[in-house]
């Protein structure tokens, strides 16, 4: 599914971008190349990253 669909930036891009690299949504986007235009995907964005952030920290306390 694509998040962004101006830069076509999809759900598990920004998954991804959101392990390797900390900051919000505009942050990722440069991360991968691109830089935010319409701006309406931003605040569906920030809450993919606090997800595939909050599941790594799950993970991380299930591992101890
Ligand atoms: S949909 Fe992401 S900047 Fe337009």
């Amino acid at each position: 599914m694509y998040v962004c669909i101006c830069n076509a930036i999809k759900e598990t891009d920004l998954r991804a971008a959101a392990r390797c690299c900390q900051g919000n949504a505009e942050t990722l986007y440069a991360a991968l190349g691109r830089t935010p235009q319409c701006r309406q995907c931003l605040e569906e964005a920030e809450e993919i990253i606090a997800d595939e952030l909050c599941g790594d920290r799950s993970a991380a306390m299930t591992a101890h």
